[in-house]
């Protein structure tokens, strides 16, 4: 099966709580190559445009006011199966019901403040990693 991509941040929960270093190495241990890789922090406006699918909901000001509360470690990875083999990685949305070992299970504290992103589709995939990252620091 040819390799893909998928786009990841480790959120600012994670940063803040010191488990930087032990999701990049579940990670690398799951098998995913990291291509792109910083720490940055987002503007209200960023976290706005990243998550504008998900404007009308409810906790739309709540998840932009977290995300940009300090600084986070944006990535693309890279696997077979990337996008999928990810999302099973990190475990479900909510910690609580995420599968033991899963990188939201251990890590994350809430469903507000999980741990983790990893992008839903290649497509968002792409966008995603566009958003965050240019060519050149794509390798
Ligand atoms: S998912 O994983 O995209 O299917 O999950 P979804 O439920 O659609 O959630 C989309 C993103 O919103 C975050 N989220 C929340 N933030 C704050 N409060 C509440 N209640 C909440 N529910 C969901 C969720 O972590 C998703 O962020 P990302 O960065 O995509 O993981």
């Amino acid at each position: 099966m040819a390799k893909s991509r998928t786009f990841t941040m480790i959120k600012p929960d994670a940063v803040e709580n010191g488990h930087v270093g032990a999701i990049l190495e579940k990670i690398s241990a799951s098998g995913f190559k990291i291509v792109a890789m910083k720490m940055t922090q987002m503007s209200k406006t960023d976290a706005e445009n990243f998550y504008a699918i998900h404007n009308e909901r409810p906790f739309f000001s709540e998840l932009v006011t977290f995300m940009t509360r300090g600084p986070i470690v944006a990535a693309i990875l890279e696997k077979e199966n990337a996008v999928s083999d990810f999302r099973t990685l990190i475990g479900a949305t909510n910690p609580s019901d995420a599968a033991d070992g899963t990188i939201r299970k251990l890590f994350a504290t809430s469903l507000g403040e999980n741990a983790v992103h990893g992008s839903d589709s290649d497509e968002n995939a792409l966008i995603e990693s566009v958003f965050h990252f240019s060519g050149r620091e794509i390798f």
